[in-house]
């Protein structure tokens, strides 16, 4: 417990918690990546036939999406609580626009994840309440209708982009943070973090974007 009330141990657990979940960022867009070869209904059948291993995979995850959450929240505060007035304007200099704005991108993500399991896994919205019930069903076909409309298309292309924000810093901040990272690893790591953040961000958006552009449809 004493670990957990340390700065240190704090941050050993966002940064454990987040590289866990940036697999599960890489996993699933390999799995949402079948759409163009169409085989995005037989991966949703696969996963949905684990059965109760869902139920479990979903609550590590949740487990891991509050840990991070939280510690992130009481981190920033405190450190904000901490940072005379004064200084915070040549402190913001030499933080990247990237790493300032963690917090930020990081909330951002949290109101997406809401909103896409009431979209896609619980099916709640209006333009995929025909799919409501038939579990998985025709996830294809559900895509499809949801994303050709522009604002849909929209809402998750700027929640991709504040993805990518987040771990353009987050990436690098894990290694440092595991004192991963010697001075020549470190530019490594950095470009490392930053070429992933870019192909989540191209990978991700290239779907609904491919349907509204009409590719896929
Ligand atoms: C264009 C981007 C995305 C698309 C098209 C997409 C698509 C989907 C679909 C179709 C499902 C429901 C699968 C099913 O019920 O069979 C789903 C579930 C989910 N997605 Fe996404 N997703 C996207 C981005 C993301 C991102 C960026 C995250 C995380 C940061 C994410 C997290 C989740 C989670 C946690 C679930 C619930 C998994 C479960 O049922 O246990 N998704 N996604």
């Amino acid at each position: 417990m004493n670990f957990l009330k340390s700065s240190v141990g704090r941050k050993v657990l966002m940064a454990i918690t987040g590289q866990l979940m940036v697999l599960f960022v890489v996993v699933h867009l390999l799995g949402n990546s079948t759409i163009f070869i169409g085989l995005i209904n037989s991966y949703a059948e696969h996963l949905h036939s684990l059965g109760p291993f869902v139920w479990v995979f979903r609550l590590a995850l949740l487990a891991m999406v509050l840990t991070h959450a939280y510690y992130g929240i009481q981190v920033t505060l405190e450190n904000r609580a901490a940072t005379p007035q004064k200084y915070a304007v040549n402190r913001q200099l030499k933080v990247s626009l990237a790493g300032s704005s963690m917090i930020w991108t990081g909330l951002t993500l949290a109101c997406f994840i809401i909103y896409h399991l009431c979209h896609f896994t619980a099916r709640l919205t209006s333009d995929v309440a025909g799919f409501a019930g038939q579990v998985p069903g025709d996830v294809y076909r559900m895509l499809v209708t949801s994303f050709s409309h522009g604002l849909t298309v929209f809402v998750y292309v700027a929640a991709m982009a504040a993805l990518c924000l987040h771990l353009f810093h987050g990436i690098q901040s894990f290694f440092q943070t595991m004192g991963w990272n010697s001075e020549c690893s470190l530019p490594l790591f950095s470009k490392l973090g930053k070429a992933v953040a870019v192909i989540v961000l191209l990978g991700y958006g290239s779907i609904p974007v491919a349907i509204l552009a009409g590719i896929l449809s």
